[in-house]
């Protein structure tokens, strides 16, 4: 399983050039459409491992990746954690909670004592925009953005990307990019920053991206990245071929914004009927954690052959992996680091 098999898109990553130049993943908004692609390509390999009994690769074998998380989570901790192992290096966990950033110390004061530790990959997840890429800037190590505020979360948009063109390509469609499909990301759009990176990352594979919120929870000027703004969830969902639906992240919210969950979900609830009026056999996705009742009905987030959120939480897993071997290659002396096989 070392091998990096010949990906479907080999003939459009540069001639010659490194497939993926970045000692960084910090957002969607520094990749290059065929970057996503070769990302994407790279997991295939893991989601097949990843589905076998025995689900293990030296590769990573010595290296030291620190999950340094400074906001609490569950899967994406876990996630990486599981990709990390699954790759053979030894992976350590920091949480804030029991950090000395409790006892005053700025980030860029842990920024340093983690590079000290030679890490060789620090995934970081934080609640302030940017400060990610703050680290990076302090370490010699990749840094992995796994969310930063209300700015980036990378690896949630691969995954998601991932786990759409799985679920096309067991309906049969060749799923290249996804060019002509519509798709509405519906809820708390203003806080998101899965909201922003999938914007960022299915607009770069060919979709049309409807994005529904309550007027309040709409960041103002949205439509200047090139998606269309709607507040009539019904109107947004008509024809559509995915429904990827947010939670309203009241941790984020300071004051009222919405009148009250029982109105959110009247107005903005996936439910069967409304999901009705969006294409035939369209697909409804979440990032999770799920508010059933608020922002999406059980009887929608649990349809079979509609819903493909545990499938997205399968595909995190095998794009971690790739993210992470794709970046520690360099530092592993991987002949043609990022190089297309
Ligand atoms: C998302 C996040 O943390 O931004 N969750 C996740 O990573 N699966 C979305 C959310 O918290 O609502």
């Amino acid at each position: 399983m070392t091998s990096t098999p010949n990906p479907p898109h080999a003939a459009r990553y540069p001639a010659g050039g490194l497939a993926f130049p970045h000692r960084d993943l910090i957002g969607i908004g520094q990749l290059e459409r065929h970057e996503i692609l070769f990302l994407l390509d790279e997991a295939e390999q893991w989601v097949a491992l990843n589905r076998q009994a025995t689900k293990h690769e030296n590769l990573l074998s010595g290296l030291t990746v620190i999950n340094a998380f400074f906001e609490n989570s569950t899967r994406t901790l876990l996630s990486f954690e599981i990709a990390g192992k699954r790759l053979g290096a030894d992976v350590v966990n920091m949480h804030a909670a029991q950090s000395s950033v409790k006892k005053g110390e700025t980030l860029i004061d842990t920024a340093i004592t983690l590079n000290a530790m030679r890490a060789d990959a620090i995934v970081i997840r934080h609640g302030s925009s940017g400060a990610t890429q703050l680290i990076a800037d302090k370490v010699d190590c990749p840094v992995l953005n796994a969310g930063d505020g209300q700015h980036e979360h990378p690896t949630q948009a691969l995954l998601d990307a991932l786990a759409l063109r799985h679920a096309l390509r067991a309906r049969g469609a060749a799923a290249e990019d996804f060019t002509g499909l519509t798709i509405v990301i519906c809820g708390d759009i203003l806080h998101s920053r899965v909201a922003r990176s999938n914007l960022l990352c299915l607009q770069a594979l060919g979709a049309s991206v409807r994005l529904c919120a309550p007027p309040a929870l709409m960041p103002v000027g949205i439509e200047a990245m090139g998606a269309e703004v709607f507040h009539d969830f019904d109107a947004a969902l008509e024809g559509a071929d995915v429904a990827m639906m947010l939670r309203l992240q009241t941790e984020r919210m300071s004051g009222q914004f919405i009148p009250s969950a029982r109105e959110y979900h009247h107005l903005y609830g996936l439910t069967k009927e409304r999901l009705d009026r969006a294409a035939k056999d369209a697909l409804v996705m979440h990032p999770g954690p799920m508010n059933r009742g608020v922002e999406i009905d059980s009887e929608v987030a649990d349809m079979i052959d509609r819903s493909i959120i545990t499938r997205q939480v399968e595909m995190g897993v095998a794009i971690r992996m790739a993210a992470l071997d794709v970046l520690t290659r360099r530092a592993r002396g991987v002949a043609g680091w990022g190089e297309a096989a």
